[in-house]
């Protein structure tokens, strides 16, 4: 299942890296993080080279919805009640400037990405109180906010908080003109980093600076990110037939919608859960139901999914590594709002390594601990990590796998043992692991795409066992059946 915005741009291939060499600094991963913190370290005069297992924009930043915005759900108030009011200010101005560099960028390069300025909205169909405390206060950190009725919504609701000055994008064709001059290595899977050295397959890198843009850091010592975030995944359609709103929506009760256009396009997204907790599917079926009830003519052109990273007190790590690594930095937490965040991210990562002082850049950074916002969280990111199960692989005889019918996956237990399986159309049966090879926990089949995903962290494979997401770094064992 492609993204509308892989069927409609085309990027640039790179080569991968063969030998050793050596940079001022190296990004690891090729997304909207990797490239902006590249494309902004160069601008400073900074040596810069950018490692990419895949290709670029092949990770989550092929499949988000490309809102450009400082509304990230009903962030302001919490973070000033748990936070403080001068929190809330330096969250909004780091996503505020983030905006403004966007179109810095576009204008300077000149870059053809759909780009339109257009407001944001949050909207609930139950209650209007929240969404006052959240304009309020979001007005009061430095936004253009406001509490409204009035929205393009086809259903009622109870109010929405409005946020001027915000913009939608194509962010692939944004991707390919932010790239063009940088150096990037694709096909180049970063293996492990030991101080200023980085391994790849084919050939090194020594860099003074190693900034982790690779969405969830797969170095789990020190850091210790597997202790602070989990991942998310969330659905998304691309209809055409439907009314088309200029604003940006998204909903923020249980089974709210995220909505954009885009050309003639409603992008209709939803059905988030935890990555890993998907057993009985049905996420893409749900999208279509609420398609069909508000804009009946509709059709489907695409559908495709993404997940984030969500960290412990809602607001993304951006800095310093760890306290041990001091020339080590990362980008990651975004928690689905990694547009303005990989910018914010960027501007905050060119000026730690070029030394300039950056107001916002302590709220993100890795030390903020504040055991108010966390303590609670990091007990159970910690606790969700300890199952155990065997690595060894197992075929499990035919008969325990018959009764699964085909197009379907699940675990199989025989012996106190279990084996994930799964069937396809013709009947032919593929068995991996179940044991995560990142930390051990146990997969879980998702129905919805056709993949085994892991609860703790987010680690993803496909049918065959093949890795999808990070933060493991190897495939599945398999069975010949
Ligand atoms: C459904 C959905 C909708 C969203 N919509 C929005 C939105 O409207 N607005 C918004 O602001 N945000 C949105 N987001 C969030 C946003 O898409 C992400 O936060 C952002 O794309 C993350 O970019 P990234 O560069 O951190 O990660 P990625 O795009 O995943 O890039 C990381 C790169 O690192 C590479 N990599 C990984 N490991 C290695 C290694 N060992 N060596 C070398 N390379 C490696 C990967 O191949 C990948 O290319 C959405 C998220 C979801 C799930
Ligand atoms: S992703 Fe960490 S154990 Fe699976």
């Amino acid at each position: 299942m492609q993204s509308l915005w892989t069927a409609t741009a085309a990027l640039p291939e790179y080569e991968a890296l063969n030998g050793d060499r050596r940079a001022e600094a190296a990004v690891i991963g090729a997304g909207m993080a990797g490239i902006l913190t590249a494309r902004l370290l160069k601008e400073a005069g900074v040596d810069v080279v950018v490692l990419e297992a895949d290709r670029i924009g092949s990770g989550q930043t092929k499949n988000t919805t490309a809102k450009i915005t400082s509304q990230h759900g009903m962030i302001y108030h919490k973070l000033a009640e748990v936070f403080s009011a001068e929190a809330a200010v330096h969250y909004a101005s780091a996503q505020e400037k983030a905006i403004g560099e966007y179109r810095r960028i576009i204008a300077e390069y000149e870059i053809d990405c759909d780009f339109a300025e257009c407001s944001a909205y949050l909207y609930s169909r139950k209650e209007a109180g929240p969404l006052l405390k959240e304009a309020e206060t979001a007005k009061a950190a430095g936004i253009d906010a406001a509490f409204t009725e009035e929205t393009e919504l086809p259903f009622p609701i109870k109010g929405a908080v409005r946020f001027g000055g915000q913009a939608r994008f194509h962010p692939l064709k944004f991707l390919g003109g932010t790239a063009e001059g940088l150096t990037i290595y694709e096909h180049t899977p970063v293996l492990t980093v030991e101080g200023n050295r980085i391994k790849t397959g084919r050939g090194t890198v020594t860099a003074e600076h190693i900034i982790f843009a690779c969405h969830y850091p797969f170095i789990n010592v020190p850091g210790y990110y597997f202790m602070r975030m989990h991942q998310e995944r969330s659905y998304v359609k691309a209809l055409e037939g439907a009314s088309l709103p200029e604003g940006m929506y998204y909903g923020i009760d249980e089974g709210g919608l995220s909505i954009r256009r885009a050309g003639n396009l409603l992008l209709l997204g939803g059905g988030s859960h935890r990555t890993g907790e998907n057993r009985e599917g049905g996420r893409y079926r749900w999208l279509l139901e609420q398609a069909r009830e508000y804009w009946p003519q509709c059709r489907e052109r695409f559908r495709w999914s993404a997940q984030d990273c969500m960290p412990l007190d809602n607001i993304p790590y951006i800095g310093q590594f760890s306290g041990d690594t001091p020339n080590w930095y990362v980008a990651t937490g975004f928690k689905k709002w990694g547009m303005t965040g990989s910018m914010a991210a960027a501007m905050m990562l060119r000026d730690a390594v070029t030394g300039r002082e950056n107001p916002d850049a302590e709220l993100f950074s890795l030390q903020r601990f504040t055991p108010s916002a966390s303590a609670v969280s990091f007990v159970s990111e910690g606790a969700h990590a300890v199952k155990n199960l065997t690595r060894r692989i197992f075929a499990p005889p035919r008969a325990e796998t018959e009764e699964l019918p085909c197009g379907h996956g699940g675990i199989v237990e025989y012996e106190g043992e279990k084996a994930g399986v799964y069937k396809e159309e013709d009947g032919t049966l593929h068995v991996v692991s179940v044991k995560c090879p990142h930390m051990g926990c146990q997969l879980e089949w998702n129905p919805d795409e056709k993949t085994w995903d892991c609860p703790c962290h987010g680690s993803r494979f496909d049918y065959r066992g093949k890795l999808l997401n990070n933060p493991a770094q190897e495939d599945l064992e398999t069975a010949e059946q």
